[in-house]
This record gives C-alpha cells, sequence and structure tokens, in this order.
C-alpha cells in the first residue's frame, strides 16, 4: 500500500485519452515533469482474442514508467484474464475503466454504465484484484446522473473489494465530456475512503491544478485534455509557487523543438505511415491560440502530405519569429 501512496502523493498525472495518449505522448509528457502516465483504454475481450490491434496500444519502453494500463470490460472473468496479460508488462497499476460514457462502450455493458451496477462493478474489482499482484485502481464519474451521484457508494464497494486508489472524474455520465465539472464529489470521495484519490476534470492552467488540491485534498491531480498541446502544464503544476511569476511556458524556438521531436517519435514508435496522419491533430494543438494560427490550421487542417505541412509549419514558425523580433526591437 505504501508503494501506491508513494506513486500518488502529489503527483501529476496523464489521464487515459484513447486515440491520444500512446507511448510518443507519454514520453513527452513525462519530459515536462508528468509522474505518472496512463495508455489509453484498451478492451479486455480484444486482448484476450489476441487481436493484434489491440496488443498494439501496450507498446511501452524502459523510460515509460511508471505507466497505469487501463483495461475496459463487462465481465469479470474476462478482466481477471486480461489483467494477467498486461501484468507481463509491467505496469505500476492496473486501471478499470468505469467513466467512459462512449454508446459503443455503454452498449457492451463496460466503461460508465458500471456505475449503475454496483455490484457487478465490486464483482469485476474483486475478480481483478484477486488475480494480479499488481495494484489496480479504477477511473469512475461521479454518477450517471445529477439524480444519481454515487462516486462515494462506489468508491467504498472498490475500497472494501481491494482497489489501491480511485481516479474521480467529477463530471456526470450523461454530461459526456461538456458542462460543469463538481469537484466537491472528489473532496467527498477523499472524505469517504483511506486510500489516494486522484481528482481529475478541467485542469487546464497549473493554477487549476493547485485549487484542485487544496479544494478537494485529492492526493494526485489528473490532467487530460489540458496537456494537448501543453505537455508543459506539467512543469507549470511542479514549479514551487514562489517561482510562478517565471513563464513555464516554452520559447518559441523551443515550441518548434518540442513539435519536431514529438513528430519524430511518432514515426519512430508507429511507423511513418501512420504518424503523417496521426500527427496533424497535435500540430493543431500545438498553434492553438498562438497569434495568428487560424490561417495556418485551417491550412494544415487540408493537408494529408507530412512534408508539405512541415513547410506549412516552418512557414508559419518564421512569420512568427520575425513579428515577435519587431515587437521586441
Ligand atoms: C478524446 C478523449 C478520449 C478519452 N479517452 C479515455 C479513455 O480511454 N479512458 C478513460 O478513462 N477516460 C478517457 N477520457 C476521459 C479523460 O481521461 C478525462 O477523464 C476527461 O477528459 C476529463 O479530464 P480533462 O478535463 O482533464 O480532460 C477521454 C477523454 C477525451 C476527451
Amino acid at each position: 500500500m505504501s508503494g501506491v501512496n508513494n506513486l500518488f502523493q502529489n503527483k501529476t498525472v496523464l489521464a487515459p485519452l484513447a486515440g491520444i495518449t500512446n507511448l510518443p505522448f507519454r514520453l513527452i509528457a513525462r519530459r515536462f515533469g508528468c509522474d505518472m502516465c496512463f495508455t489509453e483504454m484498451i478492451s479486455a475481450n480484444g486482448l484476450i482474442r489476441e487481436s493484434a490491434k489491440t496488443i498494439e496500444y501496450l507498446k511501452t519502453c524502459p523510460e515509460d514508467q511508471p505507466l497505469g494500463i487501463q483495461l475496459f470490460g463487462a465481465d469479470p472473468g474476462v478482466l481477471a484474464q486480461a489483467a494477467v496479460i498486461v501484468s507481463d508488462f509491467h505496469p505500476a497499476v492496473i486501471d478499470i475503466n468505469m467513466g467512459c460514457p462512449v454508446k459503443k462502450v455503454i452498449k457492451a455493458g463496460a466503461g460508465a454504465v458500471l456505475m449503475r451496477d454496483p455490484a457487478l462493478a465490486g464483482r469485476i474489482i474483486k475478480a481483478v484484484v484477486d488475480a494480479v499482484s499488481v495494484p489496480v485502481t479504477v477511473k469512475i464519474r461521479s454518477g450517471w446522473s445529477q439524480k444519481s451521484i454515487n462516486a462515494i457508494e462506489i468508491s467504498k464497494i472498490a475500497e472494501d473489494s481491494g482497489i489501491s486508489a480511485i481516479i474521480v472524474h467529477g463530471r456526470t455520465v450523461d454530461q459526456g465530456f461538456s458542462g460543469h465539472v463538481d469537484w466537491s464529489v472528489i473532496a467527498r470521495v477523499k472524505n469517504a475512503v483511506k486510500i489516494p484519490v486522484i481528482g481529475n476534470g478541467d485542469i487546464r492552467q497549473p493554477e487549476d491544478a493547485r485549487k484542485m488540491r487544496s479544494e478537494t485534498g485529492c492526493d494526485a491531480v489528473m490532467i487530460g485534455r489540458g496537456a494537448l498541446g501543453n505537455p508543459w502544464i506539467f512543469q507549470g503544476i511542479h514549479q514551487p509557487l514562489a517561482d510562478v511569476v517565471e513563464d513555464y511556458r516554452p520559447s518559441l524556438s523551443q515550441r518548434m523543438e518540442i513539435i519536431k521531436q514529438h513528430w519524430e517519435m511518432e514515426e519512430y514508435y508507429l511507423g511513418k505511415r501512420i504518424a503523417d496522419k496521426s500527427f496533424r491533430k497535435h500540430l493543431l494543438w500545438y498553434t492553438r491560440g498562438l497569434t495568428g494560427s487560424g490561417r495556418f490550421r485551417e491550412t494544415v487542417g487540408k493537408m494529408t502530405d507530412s512534408d508539405a505541412m512541415l513547410a506549412e509549419l516552418d512557414r508559419y514558425f518564421q512569420v512568427l519569429a520575425e513579428t515577435q523580433a519587431k515587437i521586441t526591437t
């Protein structure tokens, strides 16, 4: 148990994001001080069928530690078997997804629908905990809807079933990913259990993370969308309050260097064909909010050729550098 406490006490954690938190993205987040990363959700059924595509999600490397591997599924036995399979990849924790609101997942009886069946949720957790020696965590929402907030009940069941830590995304399932996040649910879960609680939802600035910690007492903060095109947010969170005036964000040339390194890693780990397709979204995130980025983003949004995208990126950053030089001289 103390191992899990060390893993989460005052730590920053990258959230599982389907289609995004692959190995290259996790390595970039770690470079900026992210203490722990999660894989995207991986199908327990796919794993026990040895689906090549599913196995691909487990790609990791020695620097990619500590790592949480997240599983989703509906059946206690299948999830337990899948947990045994992923144990071989040396995760620091195995997480069970009980928060995904996507229709396909819900229809299969997995993800957030488990919040509606606390008894089954408890059986799943117990089956996974009993199957592996790796600590097991669970990621939940505040409840199905405002009328059925049950994160506290589920957390207590999870604790009784042997879970090592709880991740709480303070939105209801029917909110999807929009609307207001209720951090008070995170605080209530923290008061209700003795195991570490990781707070999640709407941390966009380092200041939000500090606020979440002080308002909820959570042990760790988990960041999802706030890290897109902004992996240095972890650095900003770790910066001592006294140094907050110092900008944690990179300069223009540093930003360019990071973008190119991230892109190279995508090519190295995923292959050029896949990286060419998958990196465009990162380009759009990395340039969000920069002066005149609307036009760049529109142009790149229509491109399919990676060399053309790279040339456009160089051109755009050149313009930005010249504008900056004009302002400072
Ligand atoms: C594109 C996208 C993919 C996501 N994929 C997963 C996932 O695979 N597993 C999971 O537990 N949550 C997933 N989530 C939810 C996030 O982990 C997180 O709980 C949510 O985005 C709230 O945190 P944020 O405001 O920091 O983004 C996903 C969210 C988004 C936007």
